[in-house]
């Protein structure tokens, strides 16, 4: 068996190139918060009123703040944690929906937004009409327009797709929806921290993110903003520290929709994550990522046998490449990519099976390479030169 510093110094030696999947390395003070929380303040946040509670109170505080001034959000309180974007999907979905409604959602939905929507539909609960996309994953603005119907309750956008990075015209598709009557839940998974959102220019009713991808925290950790005014049905219910006379839910929020301890090692990590962005500065993140995506597809494209997905322009998309190579299976080249030249991707239909129809992919899926904002141009040439040498052999 190998040894665990032999392990470590395996890892270490690969590069990363799967950011769309969690990002990493995170910056230093994040691993630093998440241990300080552990070993020094260990506090339950809202239980109790000791000096560790209350200081575990206001480190949660100072995180749902950040997130609420990184989206623009007009109280910090509409900013509800949750376990990742997937538990902030379905707090959303299942919190709005009322039996007989009819929902829209793009072909580029991830299955945390399929899954919940199949679910409901298979209940007999609700009806589902699908926006088609295009091939490079852009959703079909006359098609959403003849799409509602007295009872289109809601429409989920997938912000970015972590298929092949494809940014949505959300702004676009939210007035339509509101010129309608319908409620707009963007999926921001591949988007927070990545390209700049504005709940309230962009008029956005619920917003759900998760933290251990562009936001550059640790994992177990996302939330969900909630436009105020607009009430969700809690779908999960506990102790929250308050109210606890009561056997039902709060209505305040966050509490309405936070039951049970929160992931305060998480949050403090996080907290530093969302801090990172603001030092940095989101639009200098925007430019590395855009600079380094111009710059992947550009080598990528001049080797023969690859072809590639999604848009040309970086100003269309994030920084998520899907490819496949002519004569492999997806599967053995990210195999190959990773034992031969420690190169890590993701293969196959990245759980977004529906974008991969769009795409033209279904069912082999596709290579899908994510740099961040840790990787370097010479990371990129490392990796055009393998791909080159594999197309070479392959040929
Ligand atoms: C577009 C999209 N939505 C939702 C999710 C789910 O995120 P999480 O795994 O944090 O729940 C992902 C994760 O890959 C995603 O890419």
């Amino acid at each position: 068996m190998k040894k665990e510093d032999e392990i470590m110094k395996e890892i270490n030696r690969n590069l990363y190139f799967d950011n769309a999947a969690t990002s990493w390395p995170k910056p230093e003070p994040v691993y630093g918060a998440a241990e300080i929380f552990m070993r020094q303040m260990g506090g339950n946040p809202g239980r109790t009123g000791s000096t560790r509670t209350l200081e575990a109170e206001r480190l949660v505080y100072r995180a749902r703040a950040a997130l609420a001034r990184l989206f623009g959000a007009p109280d910090p309180a509409r900013v509800v944690f949750a376990l990742n974007a997937t538990d902030a999907l379905n707090m959303a979905i299942k919190g709005i929906i009322e039996p007989g409604d009819h929902v829209l959602f793009t072909a580029m939905e991830h299955n945390s937004v399929l899954r919940p929507l199949g679910g409901l539909k298979r209940a007999g609960l609700i009806s589902a009409t699908m926006i088609p996309c295009s091939g490079e994953g852009v959703p079909d603005l006359d098609f959403l327009e003849k799409s509602f119907q007295p009872r289109t309750r809601l429409l989920v956008i997938n912000h970015a797709s972590n298929v092949c990075g494809t940014i949505a015209p959300i702004d676009e598709m939210i007035a339509v929806a509101h010129r309608h009557g319908a409620y707009v839940l963007v999926d921001a998974a591949q988007s927070a921290g990545v390209i700049p959102i504005d709940v309230q220019a962009s008029q956005i009713d619920l917003l759900a993110f998760t933290g251990h991808k562009g936001l550059l925290g640790p994992a177990g950790t996302g939330g969900l903003y909630v436009r105020p005014g607009l009430d969700l049905k809690p779908w999960r219910e506990g102790g929250t520290g308050s109210f606890s006379e009561l056997d039902l839910q709060p209505e305040s929020m966050p509490e309405r929709l936070e039951a049970g301890t929160l992931n305060g090692p998480g949050l403090a990590g996080l907290l530093e994550g969302v801090k990172f962005i603001e030092e940095v500065g989101l639009q200098q993140l925007r430019k590395h990522e855009m600079e380094l995506y111009a710059y992947m597809r550009k080598k990528l494209s001049s080797i023969p046998g690859i072809k590639l997905y999604g848009p040309e322009a970086p100003s269309r998309c994030t920084a998520v490449l899907s490819m496949v190579m002519e004569g492999i299976d997806c599967g053995e080249l990210g195999y190959i990519l990773e034992s031969a030249y420690g190169i890590l991707c993701r293969t196959g239909l990245h759980c977004a099976p529906l974008a991969h129809r769009a795409l033209g992919t279904f069912p082999e899926g596709t290579v899908r390479l994510s740099p961040g904002y840790f990787t370097r141009k010479e990371d990129i040439d490392y990796l055009s030169g393998a791909l080159e040498e594999i197309a070479a052999l392959k040929s």
